[in-house]
């Protein structure tokens, strides 16, 4: 198996924040449509491929959304008031360039602080390089969002982009639909919206589906970088089986499952505790009677920034330990 890096830089550089999932959802349709048996969208724009089987239902979820930034407020010398749509802390955004879904460009400013300490998002603004009051005045408006703008990058082993979180867990899930092995199972491919704000996505689609069995396919920190986060997880150590998040405490079955199945099929794997956020998996697990479930986890450096690391074969057991789920 090959790193498919046309496929991912495309799913990177879609415009999808929270809420406005239209363009990657019609990019991932177009790239599987000749491959699942059934292809839905739900009310709330969940994208739900289905391959057809008998026997029991599988949910697989990855979030189609990316963190970004929704404007406010155009104030009177035409610059942009922001708040975020997703986690994004001030301090870790000065300097950095957005780009609107109309192609539009800006850079992210801040107001002169005595105390850089105090840096919070009502101190910054978006400056879009223009003296022109008109043109800032037709061009953005309130609600109007926009997400980072960062060029994607790969060297031999790595790939360096924006919305690896969670692009390339819809990466791996359309890999998993194109290489679909013979199977009795029911197997639905859920490309969920509005993770970023609180997993909601997956509520509805989880809903409708009602599986015997949840995975969520999204990235989660590692502990071999120099942030300070203290964890096991680490890049080039494979997929990881997460035991525990903010969301969810992964079923005991699940974890045995997803263990074995990685035994049996020499697929390279590590274990996870995240000691903040969630995944899809949080909502999957709590609907209607309780639903099994668990994460495959993709690790990543820079979560959440506009240079997102992963590891190329990090990802290709990734898909490896979907495809023996789905077989099994
Ligand atoms: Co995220
Ligand atoms: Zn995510």
């Amino acid at each position: 198996m090959k790193f498919n890096s046309e496929l991912m830089k495309k799913l990177s550089d879609c415009f999808s924040p929270s809420g406005r999932e239209k363009n990657v959802r019609e990019m991932i349709i177009d790239e599987i449509k000749d491959f699942a048996d059934e292809i839905k969208v739900d009310p709330l724009g969940n994208l739900i491929a289905r391959k057809k089987g008998n026997g029991k239902k599988i949910l697989f979820s990855a979030h189609m959304d990316q963190i970004g930034l929704i404007i406010t407020h155009v104030d009177e010398k035409g610059f942009l008031r922001f708040s975020n749509v997703g986690g994004i802390h001030a301090k870790e955004i000065v300097g950095l360039r957005v780009i609107f879904d109309n192609g539009l460009e800006g850079v992210i400013c801040q107001e002169e602080l005595k105390d850089k300490d105090k840096l919070t998002m009502s101190k910054l603004y978006i400056d879009v390089a223009s003296t022109n009051k008109e043109f800032v005045k037709n061009n953005f408006h309130i609600g109007d969002m926009c997400v980072f703008k960062s060029e994607y990058y790969e060297t031999e082993d790595c790939v360096i982009c924006k919305a690896a979180d969670d692009r390339i867990g819809c990466y791996i899930q359309i890999e998993a639909i194109k290489n679909h092995p013979a199977t009795e199972n029911d197997v639905y491919y859920v490309f969920s919206v509005q993770e970023e704000v609180g997993t909601r996505g997956a509520k509805t689609a989880v809903y409708a589906i009602n599986p015997d069995l949840g995975i969520a396919l999204d990235v989660t920190a590692t502990g071999d970088s120099l942030d300070g986060i203290k964890m096991d997880v680490k890049l080039g150590g494979g997929a990881a089986i997460k035991l525990m998040d903010k969301s969810m405490i992964t079923h005991p079955e699940v974890k045995d499952l997803l263990t074995n199945l990685a035994e049996e099929n020499n697929i390279k794997y590590q274990y996870e505790v995240l000691e903040f956020g969630g995944t899809d998996a949080g909502p999957i697990h709590l609907s209607r009677e309780g639903v099994p479930s668990g994460v495959i986890s993709i690790p990543t450096r820079n979560l959440h920034s506009a240079a997102e690391i992963i590891n190329k074969q990090d990802v290709i057991e990734c898909i490896k330990l979907v495809e023996a789920i789905v077989a099994k």
